[in-house]
């Protein structure tokens, strides 16, 4: 693992960009799988900017992103299509027939995420994952839990991570209360791993995260595993 640690958020989205941006020139047409949640948002910024200035290209790319709220679509401000579609689709030359998000609103849940999970395996798996970390230590939406879930599949919120969203919400009691989220083999199948950790609210679980034990109840502890991930955190 290599570990980085930065003084500020710019310094942080600056350095992930350039991560996911070398990616990108390396291999044009590779898989991206992408993340929500504030974190990421500068990183977003940066590689809109790198695009208008035609350093970073993303018109061969394809994207997976982890997640998505159960029951919210894409026109709703609060999903994730919402989102990547806000912070980052809409800005740049991705095909946007090429951006997936898993479907919150599909009828049958468990068809879905194994259709998402195919669909990862037909595209030849994910090139470089991009994650943030919840306050219990998610990534995606993988909660804390016994045992490890590896597929895409539905998943209760915890009642620290509807608290921590509520904050994008007009109140609490509008978060939903389940997810999808791509489970831990398709995340820990990415060739590389880059996950980025914003400021003293995140301290404490990235140390036990990534210097505690490997423990389903951390599940970002398991990435300790991986063969090539880059941890950036930033102190302020
Ligand atoms: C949500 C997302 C996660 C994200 C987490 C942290 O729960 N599903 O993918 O990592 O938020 O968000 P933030 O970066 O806003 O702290």
């Amino acid at each position: 693992m290599t570990f980085i640690e930065v003084e500020t958020y710019e310094e942080l989205s600056k350095k992930a960009a350039d991560i996911i941006g070398a990616q990108v020139i390396l291999k044009p047409n590779c898989v991206l799988g992408l993340a929500t949640g504030s974190s990421p948002v500068g990183t977003y910024q940066q590689l809109i900017e790198r695009n208008k200035q035609g350093t970073v290209d993303f018109s061969k790319v394809t994207s997976v992103n982890l997640d998505e709220y159960v029951g919210l679509d894409g026109t709703n401000d609060q999903s994730y299509r919402y989102f990547m579609d806000h912070q980052l689709f809409n800005f740049v030359n991705i095909d946007k027939e090429k951006t997936h998000v898993p479907n919150g609103c599909a009828a049958d849940l468990k068809a879905e995420g194994a259709a998402y999970d195919q669909m990862i395996k037909d595209l030849g798996g994910i090139d470089l994952q991009l994650l943030g970390i919840g306050p219990d230590g998610h990534i995606g939406f993988n909660e804390p839990a016994p045992v490890f879930t590896a597929e895409t599949h539905e998943v209760a919120l915890e009642e620290s991570t509807i608290k921590a969203n509520a904050r994008f919400f007009a109140n609490e009691d509008e978060v939903p209360k389940t997810a999808i989220t791509m489970g831990m083999m398709s995340i820990m199948q990415a060739r590389k791993i880059l996950l980025v950790a914003n400021g003293p609210a995140k301290k404490d679980i990235v140390e036990k995260a990534f210097f505690g034990p490997v423990d389903p109840m951390v599940p970002a502890s398991l990435l300790q595993l991986h063969a090539d991930v880059t941890v950036i955190y930033s102190k302020n």
